[in-house]
């Protein structure tokens, strides 16, 4: 896998709660290349929290410093890069990551994902009435999405090193 990925990022998408960062940094061990959380990344540019940011500034903003975060980041590589919910979805990135990157999409059913985000109360978009249905929603406009990735994995409620090596497999 390694060898398959040359100087390309490799780049976990999917939805909130996928498990793309805990998967990300594993698969990065087991390659031996460094590991890269877009939203960490964000957070240190920043100095500010991704609550705070959408706070203060606004979604227009934040996805405005998310796109600049993943075009520098996928100018160099190898690493894992695993990317916020909605990088994605923008057109612009999505090409970019396409062309220059590997990408694998972290697939997860709707009560999996729930399990996990309902456990903390970070993320912004979830900040609704009915945050389960709100995420449901997410998941039916963006699966499509996602499903452009040149992989996908399913993200069960398994070991994280199984998930892991399904995935460096599926590059390999
Ligand atoms: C978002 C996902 C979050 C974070 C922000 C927006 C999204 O990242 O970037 O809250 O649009 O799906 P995670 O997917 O890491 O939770």
């Amino acid at each position: 896998a390694r060898r398959v990925l040359g100087h390309r990022n490799l780049v976990f998408v999917g939805l909130m709660g996928a498990g793309k960062s805990a998967i990300g940094r594993l698969v990065a061990q087991m390659l031996e290349i460094p590991f890269v959380d877009s939203d960490h990344e964000i957070e240190r540019v920043s100095r500010m929290t991704i609550a705070e940011l959408f706070e203060a500034y606004g979604e227009a903003e934040f996805r405005a410093l998310e796109t600049r975060v993943i075009t520098r980041l996928m100018k160099t590589g190898p690493r894992v890069l695993s990317t916020g919910g909605g990088v994605f979805m923008n057109e612009a990135t999505r090409s970019r990551v396409l062309k220059s990157g590997l990408s694998v999409w972290l697939k997860a059913d709707l009560d999996i994902l729930w399990a996990r985000v309902s456990k903390r109360d970070t993320r912004p978009l979830l900040k609704t009435a009915n945050p389960k249905q709100t995420l449901s929603d997410l998941l039916d406009q963006r699966y499509p999405v996602y499903a452009l990735a040149d992989v996908t994995v399913q993200s069960r409620d398994d070991v994280k090193e199984t998930i892991a090596a399904e995935a460096i497999a599926a590059i390999a």
